[in-house]
């Protein structure tokens, strides 16, 4: 018998630590219809949670995270919920940039950039710009980004190039067709969070998502917290990720 055989657990196999999280900010609308508030209550609830993770992902060493703030099909909306979103959006950029700016993140946006008015636009391009020389963590936004709509604009930056000679079809190799994608320079994502319970990608990083794990939380987003951060990556560390190949 091992004596004090209580305080040995068993061991685990651990995986190395996520370099990539990305995060589907999902729940906001149940959050705030549980409470009887509008919408828009749990979306500004939502901002909140965004700055929590920021700062949790920055405590836990996460070089990359990648957060779904609004997908290409979420301007299917009612025109007033669409409106209330682009509203915090463009409170969101006009308040919280400097502080990301100086704890040392870097952002970048990805989706079509080009649906938001210009002066969401011009602030996107400042945020980028005002950022660019952090390394601390790479924070990239998806807004109005859907992932088939990334690879067709993929596909087509590739034609073109194979038209202009730049690119042989015979040697492409799929490191080369991401190349064209919007996440070029970016590692795929380790590990993807969904909150509010809905177990789906809701065309998020389809191409990028081939072998990333995935964890679904029962919480909705505006209460997604430090805790709830530390037990996604808890539960990523027991994951065995094989990609193909059979056990060590
Ligand atoms: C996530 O919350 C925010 C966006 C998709 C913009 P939802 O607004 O989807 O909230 P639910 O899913 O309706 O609860
Ligand atoms: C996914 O959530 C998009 C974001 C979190 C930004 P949705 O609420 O739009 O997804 P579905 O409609 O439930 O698939
Ligand atoms: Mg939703």
């Amino acid at each position: 018998m091992v004596r004090g055989s209580a305080a040995i657990t068993p061991a685990e196999p651990e995986s190395a630590p996520p370099r990539h999280v990305a995060i589907i900010m999902d729940g906001n609308g149940r959050w705030a219809a549980a409470r009887h508030l509008p919408r828009v209550a749990g979306h500004r609830e939502g901002a909140r949670a965004v700055r929590r993770t920021i700062e949790a992902a920055i405590r836990h060493q996460i070089g990359w995270l990648t957060i779904y703030a609004f997908s290409s099909e979420n301007w299917r909306r009612p025109a007033g919920e669409v409106l209330d979103l682009t509203g915090l959006l463009r409170q969101y950029l006009r308040t919280e940039i400097a502080e990301l700016a100086s704890s040392g993140v870097r952002m970048r946006f990805i989706g079509d950039r080009n649906r938001f008015d210009e002066g969401i636009q011009k602030d996107l391009i400042q945020a980028e710009k005002d950022t660019v020389g952090n390394t601390r963590l790479n924070l990239t936004v998806a807004l109005s980004y859907g992932a088939r709509a990334e690879i067709v604009s993929a596909a087509r930056a590739m034609m073109a190039a194979v038209a202009a000679g730049e690119v042989d079809p015979d040697a492409l190799t799929e490191d080369g067709f991401a190349r064209f994608l919007s996440t070029d320079g970016i590692p795929d994502p380790d590990l993807i969070i969904r909150t509010s319970g809905e177990q789906r990608l809701s065309n998020f990083l389809l191409w990028q998502a081939a072998y990333s794990e995935l964890v679904f939380l029962d919480v909705l987003w505006p209460d997604f917290d430090a805790t709830h951060f530390a037990a996604a990556l808890a539960d990523f560390a027991r994951r065995e990720r094989r990609f193909g190949a059979r056990p060590a």
